[in-house]
């Protein structure tokens, strides 16, 4: 299991049965002590790129939109295609001016009152979703619990009406989730496309008679003194869909896992000798979902002393920066009370996630119902991880809830 410093060489990190077979974390604590900046080469038909690991360069190119760009894509599976055709529509591929007036629209249509009663709505659910598996003898956590929680925030914030739903929740199963190694890429296109066919079914009845939700701001909107198209606003659904469904559901089972691990801090958390928001973010260190995201450079430019060339691929392990040594004393214990806690779950400088706020709430209410409503967690069976080089975490969590 244990990946020795040399043979650094031979990890492939854009095939996603590198993350189920290696032990990443010998990898990356490696790579910060002796590559921070290291060239991973091409293989095949895949080109090369540059992998950062430390917490300070991943930060500084996150920070830089003046050398780098999201515009030719922001995760490996883009990046490496040579660009995303949701460039200078869709909101984390969108550079400049545009970005900006961009999220600043997407930003008032997440006013503190929309995200007040989306919130309530988490907290409510979260506790409906714990009480039930509670009452069962066995629960698959994953699928049961913490599949159901994003996406209903996500309806809730788009208007996605409740008859909808489920049809929607299939869709984004199939089109967004890494789940199963092998599932075929046409039924995934497919769903994607049904996916947008139906935000643009939705967008036209929102133009007919707009409400109080997120795509009623996006239509009625001036971004740059012009209304968003149906094409943008079409976008922009999808991608919150994308950036919040599986972000969020592979975090939530993290934690369950983590507790399962490791029963001290679920001491902490039931005891009351930690508070819910630190907590929270150690819950999003510890899972970090989102492994890495990255950007192309636009200049010659420099990270850590390291040459980089215009158009080259650079790459930000968000997984490494967060068990960075050099920022975390013992990155590698789960502490709920850690802090400061300066991870980046969610990215950091102009791209900084927009649901950052939904993301730690629907965290906090699982914790909270969790300690209200739980006694102990135990695995009753092996719990089974998604497969993909962009996301990480677990797609099936069999546990028992012991009822408080
Ligand atoms: C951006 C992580 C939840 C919507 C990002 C980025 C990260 C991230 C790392 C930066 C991408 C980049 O720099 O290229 C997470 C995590 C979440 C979460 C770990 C939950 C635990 C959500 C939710 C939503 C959302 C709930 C929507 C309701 C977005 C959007 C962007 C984004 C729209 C693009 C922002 C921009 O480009 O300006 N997220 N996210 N995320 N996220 Fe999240």
């Amino acid at each position: 299991m244990s990946t020795a410093p040399d043979d650094v060489e031979t990890v492939d990190l854009v095939d996603p049965d590198t993350y189920l077979n290696r032990d990443m974390a010998a990898y990356w604590r490696a790579l910060r002590a002796e590559r921070p900046v290291h060239w991973h080469p091409p293989r095949g038909d895949v080109p090369g790129f540059w992998v950062v690991s430390r917490h300070a360069d991943v930060l500084a190119v996150y920070r830089d939109d003046r050398n780098f760009t999201s515009e030719r894509g922001n995760v490996l599976v883009t990046l490496l295609a040579g660009g995303d055709a949701a460039a200078g529509s869709m909101l984390a591929v969108t550079d400049g001016e545009r970005h900006k007036d961009l999220r600043n629209v997407m930003l008032r249509a997440f006013s503190p009152r929309a995200l007040a009663r989306v919130a309530e709505g988490v907290r409510e659910r979260a506790r409906r979703l714990v009480a039930a598996a509670v009452e069962r003898e066995e629960v698959d956590f994953a699928t049961a619990v913490a599949a159901h929680v994003p996406m209903a925030t996500i309806s809730d914030l788009l208007g996605v009406p409740q008859e909808d739903r489920p049809h929607l929740f299939e869709l984004s199963r199939s089109a967004l989730s890494a789940d199963e190694a092998g599932r075929s890429a046409e039924d995934q296109w497919s769903s994607r496309n049904e996916i947008l066919a139906y935000f643009g079914d939705l967008v036209a009845r929102r133009r007919a008679a707009p409400g109080d939700d997120v795509i009623s701001s996006l239509v009625t909107a001036d971004v740059g003194g012009a209304p968003l198209d149906d094409h943008d606003v079409v976008f922009n659904c999808y991608s919150l869909l994308l950036g919040g469904d599986e972000t969020s559901r592979l975090t939530t089972s993290d934690l369950v896992h983590a507790f399962t691990r490791h029963p001290d801090q679920w001491a902490r958390l039931r005891g009351g000798e930690v508070g819910l928001d630190t907590a929270t973010e150690e819950v999003l260190r510890w899972a970090t979902p989102a492994m890495h995201f990255g950007r192309a450079a636009v200049t010659a430019t420099r990270v850590a002393g390291q040459d980089i060339a215009p158009g080259e691929v650079v790459t930000l392990w968000n997984a490494s920066a967060n068990r960075d040594e050099r920022v975390f004393p013992d990155p590698d214990t789960f502490d709920l009370g850690r802090t400061p806690n300066k991870h980046v779950a969610f990215g950091y400088g102009p791209h900084f996630c927009l649901g950052a706020f939904l993301g730690r709430v629907e965290v906090r209410e699982v914790l909270d119902a969790l300690r209200e409503q739980v006694r102990g967690i135990e695995l009753v069976g092996e719990p089974r991880r998604i497969h993909s080089n962009l996301m990480t975490g677990l797609c099936s969590l069999p546990v028992r809830l012991l009822p408080a």
